[in-house]
Order: structure tokens, then sequence, then C-alpha cells
């Protein structure tokens, strides 16, 4: 049986889950942390770690808010366990942030990607995932790769548009470095 259903029958028995030490690697730096095995990895983001730039809202794989990076792949962390991580690089939004804005980021502001806001750390967690697998994504390629990424305030021709100028500058920066 796996721990993360025993923790659960556990949970429902009343019982309380014993934790255990596992170590995760998030936005390359590693956490010793006591975890449940039924917690999933949203949960432990913002509840343990604090990165609260993850958003929960479905909680059922539906939405997308929580998107993250596992091993570069966009990922609803809602739908799997913190304990299965382990071993695994895990990027949130908050580890694009290095040295400045990453150019989704500035894409966003300058595009007005957000408008609440909620979608956004889901939506460019996905959009950064493509980028970095396809530099210079068509417009159907963005919206593919978003598929996922609900924005209740429908926002998605914003959002397209923030993509495909972040892809634009970071093409541009790699070209001035190819050419010296
Ligand atoms: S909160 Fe994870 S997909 Fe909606
Ligand atoms: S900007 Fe509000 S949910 Fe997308």
């Amino acid at each position: 049986m796996s721990s993360g259903l025993r923790g659960r029958q556990d949970i429902e028995r009343g019982q309380s889950v014993k934790k255990e030490v596992y170590k995760l690697t998030v936005n390359g730096q590693e956490y010793e942390l006591a975890l449940e095995p039924q917690w999933t990895l949203s949960h432990v983001l913002r509840e343990k770690l604090g990165l609260t730039g993850t958003k929960e809202a479905c909680k059922g794989g539906a939405c997308g808010a929580c998107t993250v990076l596992i091993d570069g792949k966009a990922v609803p962390s809602c739908m799997v366990l913190a304990v299965e991580q382990v071993g695994k690089s895990i990027e949130t939004i908050e580890g694009l942030f290095r040295d400045g804005m990453h150019p989704l980021q500035g894409a966003w502001l300058e595009e007005f990607g957000a408008q609440c806001g909620f979608c956004s750390p889901g939506m460019i967690m996905s959009a950064k995932a493509l980028l970095d697998r396809n530099p210079r994504p068509t417009e159907t390629e963005i919206k593919e790769a978003l598929a996922g990424n609900i924005c209740i305030c429908s926002n998605y021709e914003h959002i397209v548009n923030a993509v495909l100028v972040a892809a634009e500058r970071i093409q541009e920066t790699q070209r001035r470095r190819d050419h010296g």
C-alpha cells in the first residue's frame, strides 16, 4: 500500500499521521522537511516553505493556479505528493526572480498579463516550461501550452502577447550574446 493512501486512511480513522524527514530541492535550495505522506506539493510549498506565489484554487488539477516546474516540466502541484519529489528539481515562481525579473515577468507587467493576477504565477511557470523547450513558439503553440491554466478574468489575449514578447526578448539577449 502506498504511504499516501495509508496516510489518508489514518486521517479518516482520526489517527495522527507520522511525519518523516525528506529532502526537497526547491529553486536550487535543499530543504529538510518533516512531511506527512498525504501532503501535496502545493500544500508544502505554501504552508511549510512560505512560497505563497504558488496559488491553490480548485485543488483538483483543473485550474493550473498551482503550476510549478518539476525537472523542467509544468505540473499542477496540488496533484502530486510532496514526499514523491525527493531527488527532483522543483522550480516555483519565486525562483524566477534572479538578479532581477525573468523576461516573462517583465513582459507580464508591460503587456498587462495580470488583471487580478491570481493566475499569473501558474501561467508564467507553464510559459517558462514552453520557452525552455521551444524558444520561438507560435501563438497556437502558446495557447496549447497554457490550455491547462484558467484565467477567470479572461485576460488571455494579453497573456499570449506577454509570452510572445518574452520569447522575442530572450531571443534578442541570445543574439547579443552570440555576437559578443
Ligand atoms: S489548484 Fe492545482 S490545478 Fe487548481
Ligand atoms: S488575471 Fe485574474 S485570473 Fe487571470
